[in-house]
């Protein structure tokens, strides 16, 4: 039988999403309650880094470690895979000797022909079209913080990178309203368009976006591998950074989010950042839990 996979947030059906955002509560609530449960033991996690992290490399260790596994960090300046050795051999390969495999790289087909060729449960720690993982970080937030996000207005403002296409598939599978507001030319791909055409509209004007919005996000104008278009970006992206007149456009109660890392005077105030209403600590610290449940979920069935 080949293994479930997790490579984009629509791997999961609607239910099984809601089911994971509750054990994340419920095992963040066992962890703070130092309850000992290691139901990974003798596991391995094998993670594949082929861009920086902070928060992902910590929480998948910790999160393996917590759980009584281990996980194997794999950077491409010590493994063959960055000499060149094909996806589909190394995927063969290190999936015989480990229980899952985490992969953070840049092209979208590479996870995909991991996953093909795995044996083992293979997991997106963000590749350059989708993060899925920060996305149930995200969702468990909003309901820790203000319930259900079915029928509430999310507003995305910025590049309609990996993570904005990430909300989309999340305001198709919870059933949210989703806006984008991005320069033109920025905009996610027209097939994810076309495909949540029900959950999601594209504006040019973040003001236009922000009105009475529930939670408002954002994220670097520069994704990793982009740098060279960093000075460009700032130019092109003026107009939408997520400051003070943005957020008192959405609601008295509507919260702030931001994957991090944050490039703060850019697309988002320290002002914003440092708000009471901005979630962003929270929402770093549930990439642990989330993702636990993650792996239980994988491993464990
Ligand atoms: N949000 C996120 O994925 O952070 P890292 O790049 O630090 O892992
Ligand atoms: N869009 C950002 C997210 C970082 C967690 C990037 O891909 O660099």
């Amino acid at each position: 039988m080949s293994p479930r996979h997790f490579l984009t947030l629509k791997d999961l059906s609607s239910d099984e999403l809601k089911q994971l955002l509750s054990r994340a509560i419920e095992l963040k609530r066992m962890h703070r309650e130092g309850t000992e449960y290691q139901p990974l033991k003798n596991k391995v996690l094998a993670m594949i880094f082929e861009k920086s992290s902070t928060r992902t490399r910590v929480s998948f260790e910790a999160g393996m470690a917590q759980f009584g596994g281990h996980a194997l960090f794999l950077s491409p300046r010590d493994t063959q895979l960055g000499r060149g050795e094909p996806v589909e051999d190394s995927a063969r390969v290190i999936s015989s000797m480990v229980d899952a495999v985490m992969i953070r790289t840049f092209d979208h087909g590479m996870v995909e022909t991991f996953a093909a060729n795995s044996s083992v449960p293979v997991i997106n720690a963000l590749t350059d079209d989708f993060h899925p993982c920060q996305l149930l970080a995200d969702m468990q937030t909003y309901l820790e913080h203000r319930g259900s996000i079915e029928g509430k207005k999310v507003v995305w403002v910025g590049d309609g990178n990996n993570m904005c296409q990430s909300y989309i598939n999340a305001a198709a599978l919870l059933n949210f309203k989703l806006v984008v507001a991005c320069p033109k030319g920025y905009e996610p791909t027209p097939e994810i368009l076309a495909e949540n055409a029900d959950y999601v509209t594209v504006v040019n004007s973040a003001q236009e976006a922000a009105k009475d919005a529930d939670l408002v996000v954002t994220d670097v104008f520069a994704s990793m591998g982009q740098e060279d278009e960093q000075d460009l970006r700032l130019k092109d992206f003026a107009g939408f950074q997520v400051n003070q007149a943005i957020m008192d456009l959405a609601k008295p109660d509507a919260l702030f989010m931001h994957c991090l890392p944050a490039h703060r005077g850019e697309e988002v105030t320290s002002e914003v950042i440092d708000h009471p209403d901005s979630v962003v600590w929270d929402e770093a610290e549930n990439r642990l839990h989330a993702q636990k449940a993650l792996l239980e979920f994988l491993i464990c069935n």
